[in-house]
Formats: C-alpha cells, structure tokens, sequence
C-alpha cells in the first residue's frame, strides 16, 4: 500500500497542536503547544486569550510537525483540521489556517470533528484495534457512551444530563484549592488520600441506564467543604479528592462495562481527558478483566488535546471520501455523526 500522510491541525481550546500521521496508525510527529501557563493565572481558559495565543503560535507549530516528520508539505497528502466543537474563535484559528495551506498547497481539506478525533487517538498505538467497538468518551466538555460502527459511522448510547466528567474534576479541584486545570492535580493529591473516607453520591438517572450526571456529586462536594467550615473543621484535600474520584470513577466503570455486556461488544476504548486518569485506567482494567473485556486507552499524551488525533482520524474520512469545501465553517456545537 502506497503510504498516506495526513497533517492534522487542532485549535478547538487551549493547546495549538499539529501533527503528521502515515496511514491513520503511525505518528511521525506530534507537535503541542499548551496554554495552561497564561490560562492558569484566571483559573480557567479565557476564549479571547486563546484564540489570540493559537493565531501567535499556529505557523511555527506547523512548521515544526513537518520538519520532525521530515515530510514537507509537497508530499502531505491531505490536511484535516479540527472544526467542531469546541470554542468558536479557537476552532476558527485552526480552520482558517487549514483552508489557506490547502488553498495555497492544492491539497484536500478534512474537517474532522474533535470528540471522533479523541475515539481514533486509540488507533494510534493499537495495530490490532478496528470497528467495531465500544468507546467510553471522556474529556471536558463531553461524557458519552458511543458505538464505534466503522471509522466514520458512530451511534451514541449514553451521555451526560449535566456537567462533562472533566468539567466535574476541574470544578472539585478548584473547591478544594487545587487550581487549575484539576484533573491531573486530582489525580496527583488522590493518590495520599482514602477513597472510601466520604461517600458522595453515584448518581443514577431515571429511565436511561446508560446516561450520566456529574452536578450532583460536585453539589455534594461542595456542601461537604461548606459543613466542614461551619463546624470549624479542617479539610482533608487528599481524603476529598480521592472519594471524589472514586464516586465519579465508579459510575464511568458501571456504565461502560454494563453497556458493553447488553450491546454485546466484547471491546472498550476510553479516550479524552480524563482517560489519563490512573484510578479511572486501573479499575476499567481490572474490570475488563473480571467481565471478559479487551480494553484499549492511548498513551496520556494522546488523551489529551493534540492532533495525531485529528490526523488519525482525517485519514480514515480522507479514504472513505470525505472532501470539506473552502466554505468550512467552525461549528462550536457540532453532534457526533454530523456532518
Ligand atoms: O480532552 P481534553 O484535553 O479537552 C477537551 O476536549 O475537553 O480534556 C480536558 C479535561 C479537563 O477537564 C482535565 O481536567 C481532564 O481532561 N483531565 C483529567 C486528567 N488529565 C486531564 N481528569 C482526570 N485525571 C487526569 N489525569
Ligand atoms: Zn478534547
């Protein structure tokens, strides 16, 4: 087979990444340039900063991916970028850069969405991963449950009624004065503390089995802080992150691995943010293993925002066909399927 190789471009938040990738699998550079310093200082990302820092950075991120990937842009063959969702003045970034280089190289565009750009970060490093399968999709703006039908066709099953399960950690970790961004800081200062210290609640939401809330253990995190004040009572920051986690972690296991066994897939990828998480890693694994299940997560690196995701996904569209036209639009609040 001919090798096929894909610029990826991503810009949907807060890192500027670009990557090339041979053939949907093999990652001949992954470049990230990450905003978490400028956005920590207001505890959280600021939109207008970000599209700003993407626009300073954008050109030398790509420079940088072809020039490790030692292919220059001659010999790409399609370049795919990130369109939705995600922040629209960030999404923009990306998008417009990606027309202008394709324009101005006659290369085809592939506007790929981010969440089906996390799913496909597990082809990455797994050979032997294909569709069918079943992906448990978290990050921080989305919780879902999705049936992986081919590399392009994709059926949701379960999502969240309220907040993303990252949404949940970066929102505990500010309360408990961890800062920004919370899920690696919860997932650092849980590991001194006893998940079973404080039972918060593993919400269940009535008439879907498959779905997910996060506000009400977030709620219950935050009435807790506010007792412990009242009563004049310290706060144990390890002993609350770790219960934390536990109860968030429990309900993502319980429902994967109960969607799994009713839809009869005998495969689970988890992908995005908070698949970098270690307690979240180790129980899917152990229950996979108890349930029979091969499970499938990408390296930390490839969980997170970057664009060998982006890239691995572009290529699968790029060879079903998919062409996007020099009109490709942002679109902060595009569906999974859509198109
Ligand atoms: O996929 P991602 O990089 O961006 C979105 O598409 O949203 O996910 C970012 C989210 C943040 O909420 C961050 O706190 C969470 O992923 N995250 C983690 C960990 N690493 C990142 N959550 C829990 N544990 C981690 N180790
Ligand atoms: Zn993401």
């Amino acid at each position: 087979m001919r090798e096929c190789k894909v610029l990826g471009i991503e810009s949907s938040c807060d890192e500027t990444a670009a990557a090339v990738v041979s053939n949907g699998r093999e990652v001949l550079s992954n470049v990230i340039s990450s905003q978490i310093d400028i956005h920590t200082l207001y505890g959280g990302v600021v939109p207008e900063i970000a599209s700003r820092k993407h626009i300073e950075r954008i050109n030398q991120v790509i420079e940088e991916a072809l020039e490790q990937a030692g292919t220059p842009l001659e010999e790409i063959d399609a370049i795919s970028v990130t369109y939705g969702p995600g922040l629209v003045g960030a999404l923009l970034v990306g998008v417009g850069e990606a027309k202008a280089l394709a324009y101005a190289a006659g290369k085809p565009l592939v506007g790929v969405h981010h969440i089906e750009g996390h799913i496909a970060a597990n082809y990455l490093e797994h050979e032997d991963l294909e569709p069918p399968f079943l992906c448990l999709v978290v990050s921080g703006g989305h919780t879902h449950l999705v049936q992986v039908k081919s590399y392009d066709k994709f059926q949701i099953v379960g999502c969240t009624h309220d907040d993303a399960a990252g949404e949940a950690f970066d929102k505990v970790a500010r309360a408990i004065g961890l800062g920004y961004p919370g899920g690696p800081k919860i997932d650092r200062v849980a590991k001194e503390g006893n998940p079973s210290a404080i039972e918060f609640p593993r919400a269940k939401i009535s008439g879907s089995e498959f779905d997910f809330s996060f506000s009400g253990v977030k709620s219950a995190v935050l009435n807790y802080l506010n007792q412990c004040e009242m009563k004049g009572e310290a706060v144990n920051q390890a002993d609350v992150a770790a219960s934390f986690q536990q109860a968030v972690v429990d309900v993502l296991v319980g429902r994967a691995i109960a969607a799994a066994r009713q839809l009869g897939e005998g495969r689970i990828a988890v992908a995005g943010g908070v698949a970098a998480n270690s307690s979240l890693r180790g129980q899917m694994r152990q229950a996979c293993q108890e349930a029979g299940i091969t499970l499938y997560y990408p390296s930390p690196v490839y969980c997170t925002d970057n664009a060998a995701m982006i890239a691995a996904q572009g290529y699968y569209e790029y060879m079903a066909g998919v062409r996007s036209g020099w009109d490709l639009n942002a679109v902060p609040n595009l569906k999974i399927g859509q198109r």
